[in-house]
């Protein structure tokens, strides 16, 4: 497959040229897609030409998730044609033996194989440039081969900067680009955005910290906050589910809803990221971001508008609504577990401990079981049951709306009861919504059976989703900041999470391990519920 358009010095360059090129993208968009079906669904729009600055270009953040979301961006047409990337790194290379390391992990980690003459164009715009983050004239070097850039390629001083790098050099970057300028916004000069990956801090203070070194540098308009959970399809999806139908939002309150469980489990474990998941463990790896972002969506009140600041709006209102917990509430309603050996998916599994770049002594959780409360007029008295797991059975992210029972049972003579109506959004994998309900048994009696209705993705739409990494970069160099963190709403969900590790530090020493790898976390996380009258979810 051929990309003309895309050939330098062949670029359109009046507004009628630029919109016949556009549709004509689209209109290639939906074709290289191969799916008819999403012609017209949606108007693709294709961000200005810039230069995206890739800092961490050559670790596996970059190599796994960045890079083949920019070739899919590439390849669908949805990348400006004059877009360059300049990959940051330490490690000496020069472009091709960069190109061709790039080119192998396009070949591993792509959702889609890529076309080889579209992988050869993509590569050309790539180019390397060497250098420590702690070293000056490294990025006075990388300022004026911006600049040169600009003239060589039209990106008219559009800037998009990336932090794919470890969490400990966000400031010295940061801080670079402040010290070059190159954060600055001059009229007419072109924008400049920051992408900055997670974790932000690792409690409330280093967040402060570092939303403070990043806001002496950006300003809050130019700055992503990457929490990957809101680029994934059926995320997105559920403000489109609450607020696009009519039906479900009067039953979304503590009137109807008896509770709320949210699970993301995995039955991977920590694999080759010991070293980082000492430092970190659930709570600060996926509760604190992913599925506190989750409970948000499901809990905010519907925005007045779909602006990025209104959205963020309501979801902070939500996380301020759920209480510090103190350490008796911790104590009450956490519970904290670390797998042992076992077996998952038929494979013998090693206990955490005996994990690659682990102590043999750690005390880090690898699940979290809690129960958390939103102080709102919409969802008091309402429990909101989070779990999250390495090493459980299967990988399963889902979000259960549990209603409660009808106030009156008019079948006593049926031989089974119905079960409380649910609603059970699944995140991933098989993505889909279903609901529960009783029906009557086909027959003379009046038997009640439980039954359900499900929507999956796959036969709906037939189309595969994107990557969530492919809309988020998309989004940022659109300008489109709904889905990524803001400041205060980051500090908000480590006003919640940092109580529940801090309280961990001076108490008695956990009794680790506590489950076995390929079941679903220690009892107590059953007894949390249980104690409730209620139970998880099976899944
Ligand atoms: C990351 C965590 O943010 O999310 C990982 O650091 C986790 O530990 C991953 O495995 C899960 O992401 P996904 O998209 O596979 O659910």
């Amino acid at each position: 497959m051929t990309r003309p358009a895309n050939v330098p010095g062949t670029a359109p360059r009046t507004m009628r040229e630029l919109r016949i090129a556009r549709e004509g993208k689209r209109r290639a968009a939906a074709k290289v897609d191969g799916n008819p079906l999403r012609e017209g669904l949606r108007l693709e729009r294709v961000p200005d030409p810039h230069v995206m600055v890739l800092f961490g270009a050559t670790g596996d953040l970059s190599h796994r998730k960045v890079f083949p979301a920019l070739a899919q961006l590439w390849r669908t047409n949805l990348l400006p044609q004059d877009w360059m990337l300049v990959a940051f790194g330490r490690r000496p290379y020069d472009d091709e033996a960069f190109r061709a390391e790039i080119g192998k992990s396009l070949d591993q980690w792509s959702r889609v194989k890529l076309e080889p003459e579209v992988a050869r164009q993509f590569l050309e715009r790539i180019t390397y440039h060497q250098g420590d983050f702690a070293d000056d004239a490294a990025f006075d070097r990388l300022a004026a081969r911006l600049d040169e850039m600009d003239r060589e390629h039209g990106t008219s001083g559009h800037r998009l900067f990336y932090l794919a790098t470890q969490p400990s050099a966000f400031p010295l970057v940061v801080g670079q680009l402040g010290r070059t300028g190159l954060d600055h916004e001059v009229h007419g000069g072109g924008w400049r955005r920051i992408v900055i990956e997670k974790p932000f801090g690792r409690d409330l203070d280093s967040a402060k910290r570092l939303n403070r070194e990043v806001g002496k540098v950006f300003r809050e308009s130019q700055v992503y906050r990457i929490d990957h959970y809101l680029g994934k399809e059926t995320v997105r999806n559920l403000m489109v589910f609450r607020f696009g139908n009519g039906i479900f939002e009067p039953l979304w309150n503590r009137r109807y809803v008896d509770h709320v469980q949210i699970t993301m489990a995995e039955s991977i474990g920590v694999e080759e990221r010991g070293s980082f998941y000492e430092e970190t463990g659930a709570t600060r790896d996926v509760v604190q971001n992913h599925l506190l972002q989750l409970l948000s969506l499901v809990a905010m009140e519907p925005p007045a508008t779909f602006e990025a600041d209104a959205l963020r709006d309501e979801k902070v209102k939500v996380l301020r609504a759920i209480p510090e917990p103190t350490r008796a509430e911790v104590a009450r309603s956490a519970v904290r577990g670390q797998y042992g050996p076992g077996w998952v998916g038929g494979e013998a599994a090693k206990g955490y401990r005996e994990e690659h770049e682990v102590d043999p002594e750690s005390e880090t959780e690898t699940f979290l079981a809690t129960r958390l409360q939103v102080d709102d007029w919409r969802w008091s008295g309402v429990p909101f049951y989070l779990r999250a797991g390495k090493r459980l059975p299967k990988r399963a992210t889902e979000i259960a709306i549990q209603f409660k029972d009808v106030p009156h049972r008019l079948f006593e003579r049926a031989a089974t009861d119905p079960e409380p109506n649910l609603l059970a959004i699944r995140i991933q994998p098989d993505e889909g919504i279903l609901l529960r309900f009783g029906s009557k048994v086909p027959g003379l009696g009046l038997d009640i059976r439980t039954v359900t209705m499900d929507f999956t993705y796959g036969s709906a739409f037939n189309t595969d989703s994107p990557d969530a990494y492919e809309t988020l970069i998309l989004d940022a160099m659109l300008g489109d900041a709904s889905l990524f963190t803001r400041a205060d709403e980051v500090e908000a969900a480590w006003t919640i999470a940092t109580p529940v590790v801090d309280s961990w530090l001076d108490g008695p020493a956990p009794d680790f391990p506590n489950y076995a790898a390929g079941s679903w976390g220690p009892e107590a996380s059953d007894a949390l519920i249980e104690q409730d009258g209620r139970h998880w979810r099976r899944i």
